[in-house]
C-alpha cells in the first residue's frame, strides 16, 4: 500500500529508482551549473565563494532535498496541493500551503528568464555548426555575443523556441522520454567538460584556474557574496521552486529518498566544478575578465573551441548537449504550475500551453532588459538594487530571497512541525542525521545569513 492519500488519482510514477535520479538529475544539471555557477564564481571572487557554495550544498541543500522529496512523496499531488495535504495530515495550520505558492511562484519566475538564456545557445550551434570559431580571437568573440543581446528580435525568436519546446514535453507529460533523453545526454556532457577541462590543462594557466577556484581568500567575501552563494546552492540543486516536491510525488514508496538525493546533488555539483574547470583557464589564457558577467561562458567557450583540432564538431555538441540540460530544466520549471492546474481540473495540455504563454509574455521583459531596456533600473533607490535591470532582479528576487525563505519554513516545517516517526519512515537509517541538521543547523545558517544581510 502507498502513503496517506486524499481524494483523486494519484499520478503515473517513475519506473525504477534509476528513471527518478535521471529526472532529478535532468531538472538539477542546467544552465545553473553550466552558465550560472561560472560567472558567479567570477563575479565574486573565486575560492571563498566556492567553498560557502559547497558548505551551503552540505549543511542546507541536501537536507532540505531530502525533505522535498520525501514531502512530496506523502502528498503525492502538485507542490501546492502536497503541502496542504501534509499539513492537514500532520493537524497544522493550512497556512503552510504558504510554502507551496511561493514555490510555485518563484519557479514560474525563474522560468520566464531561463528561457531567454537557454534560447542563446541555439544561435551558438548555428554558428558552430558552421564553422564561426575557427580560430576565433576573444575580442570577436565578445563582440559576436555583444551583437547577439543586443538584437531583441534574434532573442525573441530563440525565447519563442524554446518555451514552445518546453511547453510540448509539458503538456505530454514529463515523464515520456525525459528518461532515456537524460540517460544519453548526461553522460555526453560529462565527457564533453572533461575534454575542456584537458584542454584548459594544455592552455598553461590551469594551476591558475584551480587556484582561483579552490584556494579560498576570505578577506575578499562579502555578507551579499555568502546570500548569492546560498542561493545559487537552491537554484542548481532545483529546491525551493516545488520541482524536487513535485517529481517526489511520481516515486514509489521503496525508493530510499536519502541515498537517492546524495547521487542527484554529487551529479550536480560535479558538474558545476567541472565547469569552472573548464572555463577559468580559458579566461586567464586569454586575459578576460573572471567578472565578465553573464556572458561569461558565451564568450570564453567559442575561443577555447576555435583552437582546438575538431573545435566546430566539439562546439556544436556542447552547445546541443547544454540546450537539452537546459530543456530538461525548463520542463521542471513548469511542473508546478502545471501539475497545480491540472489538481485543479484543467488539462495538462491546456495548462502547460497557458502557464508557458504567460511566461513567455513576462520572459520578454527579460528579452528587453538586455538591449532597448537595459537602463531600466527601477529599483535603484534601495543600494541593494542599484543599477539592476528586470532580468537582475528576476533572478535576485528567486535566488537570494524566495528560495532561502521558502527553504527556511520547508525546514521549519519537517523541522518542527511534522511528527518525527513521520519523517523516519521515509528516511530510514539516515533520520538520525537528518533531523538535527533539518530542525537546527539548517535554519540557524539559513538566520545567520538573513542577519548579515538586512544589517
Ligand atoms: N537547477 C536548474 C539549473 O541549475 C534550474 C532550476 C531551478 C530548475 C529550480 C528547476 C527548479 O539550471
Ligand atoms: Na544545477
Amino acid at each position: 500500500s502507498n502513503n496517506v492519500q486524499g481524494a483523486g488519482v494519484r499520478p503515473a510514477q517513475w519506473s525504477s529508482r534509476f528513471a527518478f535520479i535521471m529526472a532529478a538529475v535532468g531538472s538539477a544539471v542546467g544552465l545553473g551549473n553550466i552558465w550560472k555557477f561560472p560567472y558567479i564564481t567570477g563575479e565574486n571572487g573565486g575560492g571563498a565563494f566556492v567553498l560557502v557554495y559547497l558548505a551551503c550544498i552540505a549543511v542546507i541543500g541536501l537536507p532540505l532535498m531530502m525533505a522535498e522529496v520525501m514531502l512530496g512523496r506523502r502528498g503525492g499531488q502538485s507542490p501546492i496541493g502536497t503541502m496542504a495535504q501534509v499539513a492537514a495530515d500532520e493537524g497544522r495550520s493550512r497556512s503552510w500551503v504558504g510554502i507551496g505558492f511561493m514555490a510555485t511562484l518563484a519557479s514560474f519566475l525563474i522560468l520566464t528568464f531561463y528561457s531567454v538564456i537557454a534560447g542563446w545557445t541555439m544561435p551558438y550551434i548555428l554558428s558552430a555548426a558552421s564553422g564561426e570559431f575557427g580560430g576565433i580571437a576573444a575580442k570577436d568573440s565578445d563582440a559576436l555575443f555583444g551583437g547577439l543581446l543586443a538584437s531583441p528580435g534574434q532573442l525573441l525568436l530563440w525565447h519563442s523556441v524554446f518555451m514552445g519546446l518546453t511547453v510540448l514535453v509539458s503538456a505530454g507529460g514529463v515523464r515520456h522520454g525525459l528518461e532515456r533523453a537524460v540517460t544519453k545526454l548526461m553522460p555526453a556532457l560529462f565527457v564533453l567538460l572533461l575534454i575542456l577541462v584537458g584542454y584548459g590543462m594544455t592552455s598553461g594557466h590551469f594551476g591558475e584556474a584551480a587556484a582561483f577556484l579552490f584556494r579560498p581568500d576570505f578577506s575578499a567575501l562579502t555578507a551579499e557574496a555568502v546570500l548569492v552563494a546560498l542561493g545559487h546552492a537552491f537554484f542548481t540543486l532545483s529546491l525551493a521552486s516545488g520541482a524536487m516536491m513535485a517529481y517526489g510525488a511520481y516515486l514509489k514508496k521503496e525508493v530510499p529518498i536519502a541515498r537517492t538525493s546524495v547521487v542527484v546533488a554529487l551529479m550536480d555539483t560535479g558538474v558545476a566544478l567541472l565547469a569552472g574547470l573548464a572555463i577559468f583557464p580559458i579566461v586567464f589564457a586569454n586575459g578576460l575578465e573572471p567578472g565578465a558577467g553573464p556572458g561569461l561562458i558565451f564568450v570564453t567557450l567559442p575561443v577555447a573551441f576555435g583552437q582546438m583540432p575538431g573545435g566546430s564538431f566539439f562546439a556544436t555538441l556542447f552547445f546541443v548537449l547544454l540546450l537539452f540540460a537546459a530543456w530538461t530544466s525548463s520542463i521542471s520549471l513548469l511542473e508546478s504550475l502545471v501539475s497545480y492546474l491540472n489538481e485543479k481540473g484543467v488539462s495538462r495540455v491546456k495548462a502547460a500551453i497557458g502557464g508557458g504563454l504567460v511566461a513567455w509574455l513576462v520572459g520578454i521583459t527579460t528579452v528587453l532588459s538586455l538591449n532597448e531596456w537595459s537602463g531600466f533600473t527601477p529599483l535603484d533607490m534601495f543600494a541593494r538594487f542599484e543599477g539592476k535591470t528586470l532580468f537582475d532582479l528576476y533572478d535576485y528576487l528567486t535566488a537570494n530571497i524566495m528560495m532561502p525563505l521558502g527553504a527556511f519554513f520547508t525546514a521549519l516545517f519537517v523541522g518542527w512541525k511534522m511528527k518525527p516517526a513521520h519523517s523516519a519512515a521515509e528516511l530510514g537509517g539516515w533520520h538520525r542525521v537528518w533531523f538535527p541538521v533539518i530542525r537546527y543547523l539548517s535554519p540557524i545558517a539559513l538566520l545567520i545569513v538573513f542577519y548579515f544581510n538586512l544589517w
